[in-house]
């Protein structure tokens, strides 16, 4: 049966991309730090897809600031073989925001974890799930990365710095897996309406990012039809990078008084 495995899914786009492949289904893998978030995301999930089989998994990306938790993930691809699932799809769409970090008031570890989440967490998901998809005939990896890869906002420097790794490391890993017909893509989203624009609706309402040629920012849903594309409609396409964020970064500058 084909399984998506989807990672910081109990919230936010996660919660889109994990409803998409349900909905269209397929068994879908989703993980989250905290049981108890997974347990009651794992909850919802089943009684809004009661055909679906849906399976969460509570996974830490880090053991400190320094150091990636190799054998957490060892551990979660060794659960999912012994129950003979095998993942032909990863989305890494859980990331550390590294919000308010700030040069010459941080520490450097500060930096390190949001790099090491961002990049090596997902370099070492990567490369379990690419051993199983070599094995199995092929796959596809999506990373949900960011239109800050390209152009820089306050204060986001590791978070800015991570993204632009990613998509480095995406051309590298869509390059090697090639030949084993595993096709690696990203996804670039500009900003989205997550539950942190429900909670700050007056910074919101005149956020720079909302001022767009088609006039607004993405929900969910958007990314998730975009990753879906990817996994599903791209059987052609790898090392390639989806902009979504309704023309924000074609823009030299925003118009704000349309
Ligand atoms: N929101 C935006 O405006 C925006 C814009 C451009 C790009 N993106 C990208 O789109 C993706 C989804 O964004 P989002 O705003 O929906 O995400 P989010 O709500 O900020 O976070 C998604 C999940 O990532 C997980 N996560 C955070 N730190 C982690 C860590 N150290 N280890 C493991 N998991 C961790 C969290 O899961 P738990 O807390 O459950 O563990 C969280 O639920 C991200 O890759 C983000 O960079 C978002």
């Amino acid at each position: 049966m084909k399984t998506a495995l989807i990672t910081g899914a109990c919230i936010n786009t996660g919660v889109a991309i994990v409803e998409k492949f349900a909905a269209e289904g397929r068994r879908v893998v989703f993980t989250g730090r905290s049981a108890d978030k997974v347990q009651e995301a794992e909850k919802r999930y089943k009684e809004k897809f009661p055909d679906a089989e849906i399976l969460g998994f509570h996974i830490n990306s880090l053991k400190d600031e320094r150091t990636v938790d190799e054998e957490a993930v060892e551990e979660l691809f060794s659960a999912l073989d012994e129950k003979g699932i095998f993942v032909d799809t990863l989305v890494l769409n859980a990331a550390d925001q590294g919000l308010g970090i700030e040069i010459f008031k941080n520490p450097l570890t500060d930096f390190m974890r949001v790099i090491n989440t961002n990049m090596v967490w997902n370099y070492c998901l990567s490369e379990h799930a690419a051993k199983r998809m070599k094995e199995n005939g092929g796959g596809s990896i999506i990373f949900i990365n960011s239109n800050t890869a390209y152009r820089a906002i306050p204060n986001r420097i590791a978070y800015s710095a991570s993204k632009g790794g990613q998509l480095g490391m995406m051309r590298a890993l869509a390059f090697d897996l090639g030949k084993y017909n595993i096709r690696v893509n990203a996804i670039l989203p500009g900003m989205i309406k997550t539950d942190r624009w429900d909670k700050n609706p007056e910074f919101y309402k005149n956020v720079p990012s909302r001022f767009t040629p088609i006039g607004d920012v993405a929900v969910s849903e958007d990314i998730a039809d975009a990753v879906w594309y990817f996994a599903e409609h791209a059987r052609n396409t790898t090392g390639a990078e989806l902009v979504v964020d309704g023309g924000n970064t074609i823009q030299l500058y925003p118009i704000t008084d349309k």
